[in-house]
């Protein structure tokens, strides 16, 4: 099949090269030519494992290429997806793109009466497809939905593991305007070995919120029990956790044997979620619950809780030096999560801002973030090239990312290096591994780690 996908994002990218890895021929519409030619050469233009060589082997194949020319991708098409941003903005979705979007596909459905079907991708709130959507494509083509197809299929794509979770996907979700446009999508994933689930354009658009606010809200589920465990002497949150993660609810048996779903990694405590979807997404859905007249108090408090992590794990820094003023503080981690370069609302960035706040000098390091461009150049750290740059004579390590390295770092001789060895653990990573007697060490979700004030010292003897 013929297909066209409007916006190179990671979404964009990923379903292009994706849809080509199984055999259809694509074209990509960017409207950056830098992002056009990245996709050409089959480099991407961000951190994405995977990408690079399923793009590589789409071009060699003569089944993918890229253009700024969204007319001649859409000429030829069947299946035409728009997968642009839908960043922010006060709260709400800012849909000039995929208006722009619709607008452009519509005008080119105007050039033939042949159908075809024009999916969207982009996370909308319900109702957007089969209003705004429809309405802008039926305008410029001059023609009535039903002579072209229209669908929402909404993306459950990771950063990070985006191209596992497009080639062996666990869900499609196809909201569907009319029989013969969900039919056709269908063929379009049929090399695809999952269930597909047949809805409405608007539980599509619903579904796809409802999975990232489930998400967000088992994190701040997790965060509030921290919380709770911080004010209560004798309690640790990673063994509470442990606890509810065998629930045998929680949890599949076959033949006898326990498989632990990956959905319980959400429901661990930590210093709170971000990246590009989950904020976004909640904030989105309470606008859009409030302007319906629902209360939405479930998301205000999944938000609530993520925005009190970062400065409660401040306020432990704070009371483990003593005072933040002229501290020297090394920052492991800047991306939103493992495997990403991506900071979006990464809690690393919010951490920074209120350290700073409080005149510590910052440095940070990250596997993944070796410069600090366009919003982020005026983030007052300084990137350290090593862990052991970051931790020269530093007085506090403060975890945020929860990078696999860091657990393999030698933490012996980092703590030698530093004017206070001092550990502060936003994520639990290093609980299990060895550290000199002289540290101190601060996790997070123990009654110790919010309440003693240790200055000059060890802040938990282990
Ligand atoms: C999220 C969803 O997981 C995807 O299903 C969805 O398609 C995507 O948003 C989107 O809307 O486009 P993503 O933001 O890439 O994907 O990242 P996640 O891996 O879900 O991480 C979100 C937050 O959850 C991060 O802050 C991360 O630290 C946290 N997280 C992630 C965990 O607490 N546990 C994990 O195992 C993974």
């Amino acid at each position: 099949m013929r297909v066209a996908v409007v916006g190179t994002g990671y979404v964009g990218l990923v379903t292009a090269a994706g849809l080509a890895a199984v055999g259809h021929h694509v074209t990509c519409v960017d409207s950056d030519p830098h992002r056009v030619d990245s996709a050409n050469r089959g480099v991407p233009p961000f951190y994405e494992p995977g990408l690079a060589e399923l793009l590589s082997s789409a071009l060699s194949g003569g089944r993918l290429g890229a253009t700024v020319d969204l007319a001649e991708a859409v000429v030829g098409a069947d299946v035409i997806f728009i997968a642009v941003g839908t960043p922010s903005r006060d709260g709400e979705i800012d849909l000039d793109a995929l208006s722009a979007a619709a607008e452009s596909i519509g005008r080119c459905l105007a050039q033939s009466a042949s159908w075809r079907l024009v999916v969207v991708k982009s996370t909308v709130v319900p109702g957007t497809t089969d209003t705004l959507v429809r309405g802008i494509l039926e305008e410029a083509s001059g023609r009535k939905a039903g002579s072209f197809g229209l669908c929402m299929n909404p993306e459950f794509l990771r950063e990070g593991t985006a191209v596992e979770d497009f080639m062996k996907p666990d869900r499609i979700v196809i909201g569907q305007w009319d029989e013969r446009s969900g039919r056709k999508l269908a063929e379009v994933y049929e090399p695809f070995d999952c269930p597909v689930l047949f809805t409405s354009l608007r539980n599509a658009e619903m579904a796809k919120y409802a999975s990232n606010a489930l998400l967000a809200t088992l994190i701040s589920f997790s965060n509030e029990m921290a919380s709770i465990c911080e004010a209560t002497p004798g309690t640790d949150i990673d063994e509470v956790m442990s606890a509810l993660h065998l629930d045998r609810r929680l949890n599949t048996f076959i033949d006898g044997r326990r498989h632990a779903p990956s959905i319980l990694s959400y429901l661990k405590a930590g210093c709170g979620f971000g990246g590009s979807c989950l904020p976004k997404d909640i904030l989105a859905l309470r606008q859009f619950a409030k302007k319906n007249g629902v209360a939405a108090n479930l998301l205000d408090s999944v938000m609530a809780v993520n925005a009190a992590r970062p400065v409660a794990l401040v306020a432990g820094v704070e009371r483990a030096l003593g005072t933040l003023e002229g501290a020297v503080i090394g920052v492991l981690g800047l991306a939103f999560k493992p495997a990403s370069d991506d900071l979006r609302d990464s809690p690393a960035l919010k951490i920074i801002s209120l350290l700073n706040e409080k005149s510590a000098i910052l440095r940070a390091y990250d596997p993944c973030v070796t410069e600090l461009k366009g919003p982020y150049a005026r983030c007052p750290v300084t990137l350290a090239p090593s862990p052991e740059a970051l931790l020269e004579g530093a007085d506090a390590a403060v975890l945020v990312t929860a990078w696999p390295e860091f657990q393999r770092l030698d933490w012996t001789a980092l703590c030698r290096r530093m004017r206070r060895p001092v550990i502060v653990d936003g994520r639990n990573a290093l609980r299990d591994i060895a550290l000199p007697p002289e540290a101190g060490y601060l996790p997070i979700g123990r009654y110790h780690s919010v309440r003693e004030p240790v200055n000059h010292g060890p802040v938990i003897q282990r």
